[in-house]
């Protein structure tokens, strides 16, 4: 009786301590959720000026996006994703379901203007919970072909990391097609993205094993205090950052 006791007692604290560490994950997401513009904590990634391009970056709610916004990241999605949804997503592609998907309520977006204030890239990403675990999860990055390979990308996914950093994320998660040949190469050699734990097994459903679950934990200096959490817009930060990707306090490759 006295050894049953103490197990019972033992599970009932560890049940316990795995609902507050959930409690504060789902406190972090919250919190990263309703920051106003979290761009704002990284002034020097407003704009990129490299490689004959400048550009501008500014970061918006999907609610906040006006029509043209909309219509801009619906038809860039549409026009570099369409065949590979076609010949390896599970449904192929729905224009009624892409369009829901890219404005659901915690849609972010990074959005990325030339001179002549055109849009010509974006990111939609969001702060969530992947089973237990307080993630920035990459929807998108989609960049018009002008703008390719002139460093663009890599900056963007930095600003992600950046943000998930400071929100106090665990990860940033991705998911890709294996026959999407460049974006493989982007995220897994260039920006070390590596197979999730939760990325389904080859052997699993055809559909499934067409795309991976690709992750980047994300490096800190000093582990976290226990139960600390942010409060919304007062993310503290220790860490300084410069255009050039370079930070302190954060890894970013
Ligand atoms: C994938 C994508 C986001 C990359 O952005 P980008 O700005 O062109 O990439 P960068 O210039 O930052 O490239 C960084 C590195 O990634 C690798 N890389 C990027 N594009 C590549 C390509 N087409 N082929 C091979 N390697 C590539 C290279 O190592 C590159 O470094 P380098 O130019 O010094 O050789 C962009 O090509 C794109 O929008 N593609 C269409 C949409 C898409 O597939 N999105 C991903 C959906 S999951």
């Amino acid at each position: 009786m006295g050894r049953k006791s103490a197990k019972s007692k033992e599970k009932k604290q560890r049940r316990k301590e795995e609902n507050a560490k959930l409690a504060v994950s789902l406190a972090k997401v919250d919190a990263a959720c309703k920051l106003e513009d979290p761009l704002s904590l990284f002034e020097p990634f407003r704009k990129f000026d490299r490689n004959g391009v400048s550009l501008t970056i500014e970061c918006k709610h999907a609610d906040d996006l006006d029509d043209t916004a909309k219509e801009f990241i619906f038809q860039l999605c549409k026009k570099n994703m369409q065949k590979l949804y076609e010949e390896n997503g599970i449904q192929g592609w729905k224009d009624r379901d892409k369009r829901e998907e890219l404005l659901e309520d915690k849609a972010r977006y990074l959005l990325v203007r030339d001179v002549k204030q055109e849009l010509v890239a974006f990111v939609h990403f969001r702060f969530d919970m992947e089973f237990d675990e307080e993630i920035l999860y990459c929807y998108e990055i989609q960049l018009t072909e002008c703008v390719r390979r002139k460093g663009l990308g890599k900056f963007l996914m930095q600003i992600l990391e950046l943000l998930a950093h400071k929100t106090e994320m665990l990860k940033v998660m991705l998911t890709v097609f294996k026959a999407n040949d460049n974006a493989v190469k982007f995220f897994m050699e260039a920006l070390k993205f590596e197979v999730d734990d939760i990325s389904p097994d080859d052997g699993m459903y055809e559909e499934e094993a067409r795309y991976w679950i690709l992750s980047k934990p994300i490096k800190r200096k000093t582990p976290l205090a226990p139960k600390q959490v942010p409060q919304s817009n007062t993310v503290t930060t220790n860490t300084s950052v410069n255009t050039n990707g370079q930070t302190n306090g954060v890894a970013v490759q």
